[in-house]
């Protein structure tokens, strides 16, 4: 006899008041397997998932669990069924421990704390993915990646025998995915189901055994993994056929919008010096915790800084904080958005506005006119919600990103630092976005990308610097700009002193 599937779906729908998300979504997990599903931004996928995690009920239909109906009440009913859902935005409270966090809820010693063994075993759930993380530290102090860890070994600890992934690799890299692969073909062989959800469709190619494609809320197709390139699996996503991803680069022009000479953030870079032109798209390649964060971090002052000097567009600034450099012509965003990038828990409206406030305020506030610039950057960066009128916590990851980006691109900078652009983004919107880098190029301005997407700055990048522990350790341009070349830089195979880059650019020989 076949076994029953280990969850089922039956014509399951979900509602935000008139907002429908999920139009009677039939599909079945087999017990043991890796299901992955994919779809667009706002496709339904963690609303799916927090139905089935007991976050939520669905508004009708029925989740079936080995062939049982199942109603949670909440998330401590189906974890009691073993049933865990590892949260795309992270669900770690800020203030407590990396131990605290893991066994949150279900704290070991009863009333009396046992800070010695849950630190014991939180060191162990973390080790198992191979990261040392003290389990003492406060989560607050984690960066990222950390954090995501945090949140898998969280899942970890509480015995699941059906595990949701919500894109756990979306801030990993390319080691630590690896290990978290090896650990999930682990469970699977120990007979735990994995739900897995993705925007990276050559891992989903790579890890699953099926495949569920949701496209607005309804299920495309449900079938083999084997029996889909990424490329097909990108087409049924967006319901067409996908064009190529890049266009074609531009040429930089002649004026030097950002000079930075001698930048040292301590224990991060040291003495960086690079220039930026009008028009140009400059990448910064570099293995995850090379410093490229840290760096604009304290370049904008978020971090203790030593600076030579700082122009923008030739002219000498002195950058204190994010206001100055915004003011300046000089804007950042993020690769943390829920944590420094947007306000969460506030609307849209002013989400979108609260750097650029002075614009609407004449000198009261124009709600009117804010209202439509609203409606505009939610036309323009296609940022797909039933209302706009709601938190911009409850928008889903991809659409989270799309508005940070708008948000910085309303201040009408001429420096655009993006970092991490294109995290958590399906594949139709990432096009989107390398289509607006190319137009905001084109118009003049100047574009820096960091990314851990070698394809996106090998694709993006008219020039690109390699860092690594800290300096710039390669300069690439036009022809030279390939995988091969970048990775010897980035692990430090190949060592160059950068090219006319700035004056006070030493040797790196000696480093
Ligand atoms: N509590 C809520 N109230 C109102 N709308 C919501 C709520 N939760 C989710 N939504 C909306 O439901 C839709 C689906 O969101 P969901 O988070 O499930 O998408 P997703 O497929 O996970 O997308 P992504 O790939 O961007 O993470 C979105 O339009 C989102 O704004
Ligand atoms: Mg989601």
């Amino acid at each position: 006899m076949s076994q029953l599937p280990a969850a089922e779906f039956i014509n399951v729908t979900k509602a935000f008041g008139p907002v429908q998300v999920l139009h009677g979504v039939s599909f079945a997990i087999a017990a043991g397997e890796i299901h992955a599903l994919i779809g667009e931004n706002g496709a339904g996928k963690s609303t799916l998932m927090k139905i089935l995690g007991g976050y939520q009920p669905p508004t009708s239909g029925e989740v079936l669990l080995s062939g049982q109906p199942a109603h949670f009440g909440s998330s401590r009913d189906a974890e009691e069924e073993g049933v865990v859902l590892i949260h795309q935005e992270f669900n770690l409270a800020d203030d407590l421990t990396v131990a605290q966090n893991v066994f949150l809820g279900r704290e070991l010693g009863g009333a009396l704390l046992n800070d010695a063994a849950m630190n014991r075993e939180a060191a162990a759930a973390l080790a198992r993915l191979g990261v040392p993380i003290a389990p003492t530290r406060k989560v607050r102090e984690l960066s990222v990646p950390q954090k995501q860890l945090v949140e898998i070994a969280k899942a970890l600890a509480r015995d699941a025998r059906l595990l949701i992934m919500d894109e756990p690799t979306a801030s990993l890299t390319v080691r630590e995915t690896d290990v978290l692969f090896d650990l999930i073909r682990k469970l699977r062989s120990a007979g735990v189901t994995i739900l897995y959800i993705s925007h990276k469709l050559e891992e989903v190619k790579a890890l699953a055994d099926t495949v569920t494609v949701l496209r607005d809320g309804a299920v495309v197709s449900s079938g083999p993994a084997g029996e889909l390139t990424p490329h097909e699996m990108a087409n049924r996503m967006v319901g067409r056929e996908l064009e190529d991803m890049f266009p074609p680069k531009g040429q930089p022009g002649e004026q030097e919008l950002l000079h930075v000479e001698a930048l040292s953030v301590p224990g991060w870079a040291q003495d960086i010096s690079f220039t930026l032109h009008a028009g140009e798209v400059l990448g910064l390649a570099g293995l995850v915790g090379s410093g490229r964060t840290e760096l604009f971090e304290g370049l904008l002052g978020l971090r203790p800084r030593t600076l030579g000097e700082v122009r923008i567009a030739g002219k000498a600034v002195r950058l204190r904080s994010p206001g100055d450099a915004a003011r300046a012509g000089l804007v950042y965003l993020s690769e943390d958005r829920k944590g420094k990038g947007l306000l969460v828990d506030f609307k849209l409206r002013p989400n979108l506005t609260l750097t650029t406030l002075q614009h609407y305020a004449h000198p009261f506030l124009d709600i009117g006119a804010e209202q439509a610039a609203l409606e505009r950057a939610a036309r323009d960066y296609n940022i797909r919600t039933g209302r706009l009128d709601v938190e911009a916590r409850l928008l889903s990851g991809g659409n989270q990103q799309k508005l940070a980006l708008a948000r910085i691109l309303e201040a009408d900078p001429q420096v655009i630092v993006l970092d991490e652009p294109t995290r958590g983004v399906d594949v139709g919107a990432k096009r989107e976005i390398y289509l607006l880098i190319q137009r905001l190029a084109e118009s003049g301005k100047g574009v820096i990308v960091i990314s851990s997407e070698l394809g996106e700055l090998l694709g993006l990048s008219q020039r690109l610097l390699v860092v690594r522990e800290g300096r710039i350790v390669g300069e690439l341009s036009g022809e030279e700009i390939n995988e091969q070349e970048v990775i010897q830089y980035a692990t430090g195979l190949k060592v160059a002193v950068p090219k006319a880059t700035g004056s006070s650019i030493k040797s790196l020989e000696s480093a």
